[in-house]
């Protein structure tokens, strides 16, 4: 699979088999966020993986009832340890595509997940003030292939040499 293939055929995964992340894979996942860059190359990242079912079906209602985050394998809390920077988040989301990318080609399925209570995800996890949760990712086996959404086209979004 080449990088564009991976690219082109990801989609947001929201069902998945009650089966566990084989180690090997989500350890290659986790490295391909480690390896991410970010501004200044400050790594200002923390990656809390969490695969306890009961803390999973906590999430679940922290992400405002969305199911499938319980039946993920695993969640992965990506958190800004210093939010204060400008980049903090282009940063995060860089090393969380790497991995919903690294995933697809492990034959694993992702879906971004912004719509939680940062509250409550940080009393669930015990994440101190001052770290900001910038999104989760769950990350299982697919039971579903998922279905690709539209995009606009590239002469909608692409302008050549100046605004148009
Ligand atoms: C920052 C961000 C937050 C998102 N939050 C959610 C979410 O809370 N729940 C959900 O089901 N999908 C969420 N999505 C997934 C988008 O709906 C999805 O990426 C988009 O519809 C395109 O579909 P695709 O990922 O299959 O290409 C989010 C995506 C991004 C990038």
């Amino acid at each position: 699979m080449t990088i564009f293939d991976a690219i082109k055929n990801r989609r947001s995964i929201r069902k998945y088999k009650d089966v566990p992340v084989p180690e090997d894979k989500l350890t290659r996942v986790l490295e391909a966020a480690r390896i991410a860059p970010s501004a200044g190359n400050r790594q200002e990242w923390k990656f809390i993986v969490v695969k306890d079912k009961a803390t999973r079906d906590r999430l679940v209602d922290a992400c405002r009832g969305q199911a499938f985050v319980g039946q993920a394998g695993a969640v992965v809390v990506a958190c800004a340890t210093d939010p204060s920077r400008k980049w903090h988040m282009v940063d995060v989301a860089i090393a969380v595509d790497h991995m919903t990318l690294a995933a697809h080609e492990a034959g694993l399925g992702t879906c971004w997940i912004g719509a939680y209570e940062e509250d409550k995800v940080k009393e669930i996890l015990g994440i101190p003030a001052g770290i900001k949760v910038v999104v989760l990712l769950p990350i299982g086996v697919p039971d579903i292939d998922g279905v690709p959404r539209p995009r606009k086209a590239l002469e909608e979004i692409v302008a050549w040499e100046r605004w148009s």
